[in-house]
């Protein structure tokens, strides 16, 4: 179980400002080969109902779950909590039913009618001003209660502004569902705190296949050292927990 459970401070060396930020987890499930979807992209449906109830055990931890658009244009859908225990433990710690699902989409082409609009869960779109502009002449409002505007250069978002943003809305713990873009984007930012990587008994193999963490990569000696928290095995997937070090 992850140890983080307030919001992160860090001063920023150039203006000495204190940055809040909610913690965040990625949480993932791949292939033994290391891949979390096959070379045509589909929906990963590969991982245990073992997984399943990790996944959900870690929504229900979150104040706010985020993802890219190309994990949601994948499945159509977010995990929500479902599980009365789940939801119980929720209201015992003063929280909503269900975290905040945080889309996160530079273009805001999202098509408004997925699955995941009619679900009964919070929606916010994390997006640039091109992107906002876009949703706001093309789909109705209430489909996101909120939309966070955020851009470092165009058509890019700023993720630590972004993440401040989240911090002064009240979240305080962040559940970050994939896709590799998106997780790849945070990490050079140094904006990951926690890895939960499900190793999955299949090989599904693909140059092009995505796998947790896709953008332009990091050399050797730059790459990012984890600290292993726990490894268990369940069934046939083992289920490894991991904390970034610190620089
Ligand atoms: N096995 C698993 O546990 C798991 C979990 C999640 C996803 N997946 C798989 O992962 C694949 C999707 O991953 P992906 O890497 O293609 O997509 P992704 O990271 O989910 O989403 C990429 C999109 O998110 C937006 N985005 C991400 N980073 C951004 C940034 N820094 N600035 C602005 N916008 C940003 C952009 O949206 P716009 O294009 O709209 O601008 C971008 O195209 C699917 O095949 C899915 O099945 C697997």
């Amino acid at each position: 179980m992850s140890k983080l459970t307030g919001t992160i401070a860090s001063v920023n060396m150039t203006t000495n400002l204190i940055l809040q930020r909610p913690s965040t987890t990625v949480v993932l499930a791949m292939s033994t080969d290391g891949k979390i979807a096959d070379v045509k992209r589909s929906p990963a449906r590969f991982a245990s109902e073992a997984d399943q109830a990790h996944l959900e055990r870690q929504v229900a931890l979150a104040d706010g779950v985020l993802f890219g658009a190309g994990t949601l244009r994948a499945y159509g859908t977010t995990m929500s909590v479902s599980t009365p225990q789940l939801l119980e433990q929720r209201q015992q710690q003063g929280k909503p039913s269900q975290p905040v699902q945080i889309v996160c989409s530079a273009s805001a082409k999202i098509d408004p009618e997925l699955r995941f609009f009619r679900q009964s869960v919070p929606r916010w779109l994390l997006t640039t001003t091109t992107g906002a502009e876009y949703w706001q002449k093309q789909a109705k409002e209430t489909f996101f209660e909120r939309i966070l505007v955020s851009n470092a250069t165009v058509g890019v978002i700023n993720w630590t502004e972004a993440l401040q943003q989240l911090a002064t809305l009240g979240l305080k713990r962040v559940a970050v569902l994939g896709g590799g873009t998106l997780v790849a984007a945070l990490l050079a930012s140094d904006l990951i705190d926690e890895f939960w990587l499900t190793v999955c008994p299949l090989v599904l193999g693909g140059t092009s296949a995505p796998t947790p963490v896709e953008g332009s990569g990091f050399l050797e000696h730059q790459a990012r050292r984890l600290q292993l928290l726990s490894a268990q095995t369940v069934g046939q997937e083992v289920f490894l927990h991991y904390r970034l070090q610190p620089r």
